[in-house]
């Protein structure tokens, strides 16, 4: 189903091909230095990381031992996105047992796309009275923006091409590759 070419620049899933945008190397670089960010604005302040699963957990374990301060995490699932594009409608598991009262949240997402996610979440996670919150993303797309919303850590800004790799996936496939691709536009 998923194969590398001799190149391993190029991979192949499902009859479509992905080509490499952003090297582990490039994106761990980039981490050290939202790190650095992140750690002026949170060193003393114990905050809490909220990973949106499934696409955020390789962004967010690295993310989080890069930082040596004391922090602490949740996790929430959400579903919004089959194939290549949203289905325009977000489910979230289990919010009923998070525990934001009185913290300082970083939600974690994988990517920013028309923001419809942080759209329909971020009022459901004011109900829970976190002392602040803001939003850290691994990508954003912000040409592909429908909801006004406005990540505040932003590790790399991209155009509106579908990717996979890091954590992201085509169809529940890609999610292990250390590197991010990007659909080759061709096979549109
Ligand atoms: P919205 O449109 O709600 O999208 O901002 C956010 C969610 O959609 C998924 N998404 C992608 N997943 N490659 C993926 O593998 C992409 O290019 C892509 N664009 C959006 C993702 O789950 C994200 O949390
Ligand atoms: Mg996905």
């Amino acid at each position: 189903m998923m194969h590398f070419t001799e190149k391993r620049d190029i991979v192949t899933i499902k009859d479509l091909d992905f080509v490499i945008y952003l090297s582990a190397r490039e994106i761990e670089n980039r981490i050290r230095e939202i790190a650095v960010t992140i750690a002026q604005d949170y060193e003393d302040k114990n905050p809490l990381f909220l990973v949106i699963l499934n696409g955020a957990f390789v962004f967010a374990a690295d993310l989080m031992r890069s930082l040596d301060f004391a922090c602490d995490v949740q996790f929430i699932k959400a579903s919004s996105y089959k194939g290549l594009s949203s289905t325009g409608k977000v489910t979230f598991s289990s919010v009923e047992e998070l525990k934001l009262a009185g913290r300082h949240v970083i939600v974690i997402e994988d990517i920013v796309d028309s923001g419809l996610t942080l759209h329909s979440f971020m009022p459901t996670l004011m109900d829970y009275k976190p002392l602040t919150l803001e939003v850290c993303t691994l990508l954003d797309k912000p040409e592909a923006r429908v909801f006004e919303v406005g990540p505040k850590y932003v590790a790399f800004s991209i155009s509106d091409h579908f990717v996979i790799g890091y954590g992201l996936d085509f169809d529940g496939a890609g999610r292990n590759l250390p590197h991010i691709y990007q659909l080759i536009p061709q096979n549109y």
